[in-house]
């Protein structure tokens, strides 16, 4: 039997995403960002994501078929993502999704989109995706942790952040410093010349304490107040701030957490790869430190091209294609927005 041709679409956060698979070769990849609606708010607003991807959703698709050259009728399903996200951008992805299948008469899969971004590996031609992997997904809506023994049916959470998402930390510490939103791409341009070592910021969930209950569990609220207050103090004083500086110790201190308790993860539980995903990995000191400390630990170090690592439609009709595969059932038309990983 041939693999299956899928068309995935994602809209948990600010991308709207559409993509094409036939089975692990990735035919089309159109994404839509509301990013510049949100900027001068300073983060990605619900309701202007919701209508943002009502407006992009069919032109996207439009766009995903004719670069693909599929045609609707060619499709062996519709996967769309169902949770986690904000649930209004959500529902516009799910409820066009569900139209999609009922008028085309054709399966519809309901996937998660942290296990997407996972899937996403599958889609990289050069070297594709081994289980078992540890996976770090860091963004601007999710910094978490898994272990995925099996894509489709074994995969688990070991920790996430209990405060900010490691993206959002960036944004927040951007504004701080009064550069633009985005904060990452700024933050990591504000560094370059900067000394990584000039400010010792604090490294969340890391202490001996933390062991116990959040081993694998992050926090980035204290690392951001500290940021401000440090700033704060040198302005009270009437001193420069020296922005490369805390940017380049900010970027360190994020960096050595995501890396120390991922790798530790891999080390505990005897998992000798690691994969990277999430937009974060934009991040320039966040996969040398990882390649760094990967190296060290005997762990191949796994790192998709950045189109596949933010947010898209491709990573979840990858996923879609992956559960026909292995047998699983449709979804049916009535679930809604939904969080549950694989059993
Ligand atoms: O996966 P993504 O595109 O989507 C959402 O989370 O919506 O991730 C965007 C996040 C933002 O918070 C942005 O500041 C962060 O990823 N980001 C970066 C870099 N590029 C983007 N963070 C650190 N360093 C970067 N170079
Ligand atoms: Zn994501």
């Amino acid at each position: 039997r041939e693999a299956p041709l899928v068309l995935g679409i994602e809209t948990s956060c600010d991308e709207t995403g559409v993509g094409i698979v036939r089975g692990t070769e990735l035919l089309a990849n159109v994404i839509a960002s509301s990013m510049d609606e949100h900027a001068r708010y300073g983060g990605v607003v619900p309701e202007v994501a919701a209508r943002a991807h009502l407006e992009a959703l069919g032109p996207s698709i439009d766009a995903a078929l004719a670069a693909s050259g599929v045609s609707l009728d060619d499709l062996d399903a519709v996967a769309v993502t169902s949770g986690p996200g904000l649930a209004g951008a959500l529902m516009v992805g799910v409820g066009a999704a569900k139209a999609l299948a009922l008028a085309i008469e054709k399966p519809i899969y309901a996937v998660n989109h942290l296990v997407g971004h996972v899937g996403a590996d599958l889609l990289d031609a050069d070297a594709p995706l081994e289980t078992p992997t540890i996976a770090l997904l860091v963004s601007g809506g999710h910094t978490s942790l898994l272990v995925v023994r099996d894509l489709v049916s074994d995969v688990e959470l070991l920790g996430e952040t209990i405060d900010d998402a490691a993206g959002e930390a960036f944004d927040k510490v951007a504004r701080v410093l009064g550069l633009p939103y985005p904060g990452g791409p700024e933050i990591d341009r504000a560094a370059i010349g900067g000394d990584p070592r000039a400010i010792r910021f604090p490294r969340g969930l890391t202490q001996p304490k933390d062991q116990a209950a959040h081993r694998y569990d992050f926090s980035f609220s204290g690392l951001k107040t500290a940021v401000a207050r440090w700033v704060e103090q040198r302005e009270a004083a009437g001193e420069p701030v020296p922005i490369a500086d805390v940017a380049a110790s900010f970027r360190e201190a994020v960096a050595d957490v995501l890396v120390t308790k991922a790798i530790a993860a891999c080390t505990d539980l005897g998992v000798p790869r690691l994969l990277l995903g999430g937009g974060v990995v934009a991040n320039a000191r966040l996969r040398e430190l990882a390649q760094e400390r990967a190296d060290a630990a005997g762990v191949a170090l796994r790192v998709p091209p950045l189109s596949l690592c933010t947010d898209n439609g491709a990573m979840i009709a990858a996923l879609g294609a992956q559960l026909i595969m292995a047998g699983h059932e449709p979804s049916g038309l009535s679930f809604g927005a939904d969080s549950t990983l694989p059993a």
